[in-house]
């Protein structure tokens, strides 16, 4: 932990990659833990456009279980932390500061993060299949599913499925971060989903030190500069 403080006190820009781990003491169930199952179905079963083709009713279900579940909760400790992290660098106007998440359950932002690379998407913003016209939308029922767009086409909910591809926007920013800081915080993924997977080893290539928050090892640990087996509240209130 000191040797953690002191890194963060010596850097100049600053890089953070979250994973579903930030989110589980809020509830959010974690993709890979016990909890991943639904209706016995994996992640990779449901979140495909396969899935959304075969049965857009069941991909829909499934997001407004997972919906309901996020709404029903809040950012924890861990998220604060790096909103705080964010707003004092601005503030002192040093260094620079980037939050790019694997997430989609927008808890980063209810916790005050501004700028947030979304590398997977957002739950809370749909996207028409047909028009591709995207919008905000809390919606927890809706009169049909699939919910229809004013076109008439299908709406999807505005996530990167398994099979496709990431914004290339949005990962070539995470990519600079990652090779341009001198210090990378990993948090709470298993470090196993590609390309986010890539974005610790890119910054400890570019010569960063990274450190890797996680109560269990991943494919990473061993390469982290450390490695905290720690639950990412925990990291936060040890962090003060
Ligand atoms: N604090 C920190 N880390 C935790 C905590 C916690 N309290 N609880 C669990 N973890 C760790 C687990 O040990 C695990 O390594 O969080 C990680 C969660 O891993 P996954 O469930 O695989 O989630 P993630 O890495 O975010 O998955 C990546 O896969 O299904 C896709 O698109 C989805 O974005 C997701 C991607």
């Amino acid at each position: 932990m000191e040797r953690v403080k002191r890194l963060l006190a010596g850097a100049r820009r600053l890089a953070v990659l979250t994973g579903a781990g930030i989110s589980a003491e809020s509830g959010v169930p974690t993709f890979r833990g016990p909890q991943g199952l639904w209706r016995n179905y994996r992640p990779e079963e449901i979140a495909c456009m396969e899935a959304f083709l075969r049965d857009p009713v069941l991909v829909w279900e499934w997001y407004l279980e997972r919906k309901k579940g996020i709404r029903a909760v809040e950012p924890n400790k861990a998220h604060h932390l790096l909103s705080r992290w964010e707003a004092d660098r601005r503030e002192a106007e040093r260094g620079d500061f980037t939050l790019i998440t694997q997430n989609v359950d927008g808890l980063h932002g209810r916790a005050g993060s501004k700028n947030i690379l979304e590398l997977h998407g957002n739950i809370w913003v749909t996207r028409c299949l047909a028009c591709e016209r995207q919008a905000r939308d809390e919606s927890l029922s809706y009169p049909e599913l699939p919910p229809r767009c004013s076109c008439g086409g299908q709406v999807r909910p505005h996530i990167v499925w398994f099979g496709e591809m990431l914004d290339p926007e949005v990962l070539q920013a995470s990519w600079d971060a990652a090779e341009g800081c001198d210090l990378f915080f990993v948090i709470g993924t298993s470090a196993l989903v590609y390309p986010a997977a890539s974005l610790p080893r890119v910054a400890l290539e570019a010569g960063a030190a990274v450190v890797e928050i996680n109560p269990e090892p991943t494919a990473f640990s061993d390469a982290a500069t450390v490695s905290l087996r720690m639950k990412a509240v925990e990291f936060a209130e040890a962090m003060g």
